[in-house]
């Protein structure tokens, strides 16, 4: 099977894209020949990979007991440097930018809610966590542009190449005692960051009704951002390798096999999320697989959680639509996809 996916080689379904005319295809795990790996895109089945102690995270070389210790100290010194005091400290210093520059939008003409808002603000934001000198983010994030591009569209050699030269001169830049608030954490924040919110902020234009109703119960914005991530959601899918042999669903899955988990397949299923399609930012019990799940969920989601509050609250307070101007052009690959520009026209009134 290969359905929706044009380059054979390639896990990247054309139906989980996010502008995709037609929903994820989500189907019982089977091995796809072309990508030489199962093909997991059932909710219960991608859940079920993350938790399984049978799969690893598929590397170019075998992981090492060292590497798996490594990556327990990593997660263990993220856990301790994003505590929910030093959340707390970081969103009272960021919370009045970030509210600053939400007055300055303009109301009634067209505005980039990219460049205007979401990557200023994931910058100071990107800046303030990584310890380094403000005035020498905007050039930080530029040397970075390389290594999100190529992660971005994992698949292409030049990009991939291109990450791999900048990468010695991004490293030298930072210091923080904690390795993943180091380059890659300023990678996470000043540029996928606004991308997994430029993507809600998308989704929200396209359902006026939706921010509207955050516009007038604000304090639905927490529960919104679960299901943003769920509807709107970043990276297309990740990679496992069995070190056991192990059954998900139908599928006997043996030692040494690859696995694809279609994370944006899984948030559209069905038999997990009633009208899976609708963005619905009423709804509970989240569940999303954005961040993944299990042992190698991601460290920095409690830090994701708080800046996106903190930069979709403003926006849904203080107007109560906002609408796309016209098409919006994509970028980005079979990682993920964002808008390139978010241009939108704002508005204060509820427009009954
Ligand atoms: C929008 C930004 C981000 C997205 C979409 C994201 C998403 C994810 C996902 C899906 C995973 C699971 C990977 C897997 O299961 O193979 C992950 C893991 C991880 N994330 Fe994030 N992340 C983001 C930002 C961050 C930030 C800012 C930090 C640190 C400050 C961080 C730290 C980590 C770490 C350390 C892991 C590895 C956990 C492990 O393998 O045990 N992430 N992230």
């Amino acid at each position: 099977m290969q359905r929706h996916r044009e380059e054979a080689s390639i896990p990247a379904w054309s139906s989980d894209e996010f502008d995709s005319p037609v929903s994820p295809h989500i189907e019982p795990a089977y091995f796809d020949k072309h990508l030489e790996a199962w093909v997991l895109s059932r909710y219960e089945d991608v859940l079920t990979a993350f938790r399984s102690s049978s799969l690893t995270i598929d590397s170019k070389r075998p992981r090492t007991t060292e590497d798996d210790k490594a990556m327990d100290r990593m997660r263990e010194e993220t856990r301790e440097a994003l505590s929910p005091a030093q959340l707390r400290v970081w969103s009272e210093v960021i919370t009045p930018l970030i509210q600053a520059r939400a007055q300055q939008l303009p109301e009634g003409c067209p505005v980039d809610l990219l460049d205007s808002y979401l990557r200023p603000n994931c910058l100071d934001l990107a800046a303030l966590v990584t310890g380094i000198d403000p005035q020498e983010a905007a050039r930080l994030r530029t040397l970075a542009g390389p290594v999100s591009a190529a992660a971005a569209e994992p698949y292409d050699p030049t990009l991939r190449a291109k990450a791999k030269s900048v990468t010695p001169e991004l490293q030298a830049c930072f210091h923080s005692k904690a390795e993943s608030l180091r380059d890659s954490g300023f990678v996470a924040l000043s540029h996928t960051l606004p991308c997994m919110l430029a993507n809600a902020c998308y989704a929200l234009s396209q359902n006026p009704k939706q921010w509207t109703l955050l516009h007038l119960e604000s304090g639905l914005v927490e529960q919104a951002v679960e299901e943003l991530m769920r509807h709107a959601g970043l990276g297309r899918f990740l990679r496992r390798q069995a070190t056991g042999d192990l059954i998900i669903g139908d599928a006997f899955i043996r030692k040494g096999d690859r696995l694809i988990l279609r994370i944006i397949a899984a948030n559209h299923d069905s038999a997990r999320f009633a009208l899976p399609n609708e963005l619905d930012v009423c709804r509970r019990g989240a569940g999303h697989l954005t961040l993944g799940a299990g042992p190698h969920a991601c460290v920095g989601a409690n830090l994701l959680r708080m800046a996106s509050v903190a930069m979709l609250r403003p926006l849904v307070e203080l107007f109560s639509s906002s609408g796309l101007t016209g098409p919006v052009t994509w970028h980005g690959g079979s990682g993920f996809r964002s808008p390139k520009y978010l241009p939108v026209v704002l508005r204060r009134n509820v427009v009954s």
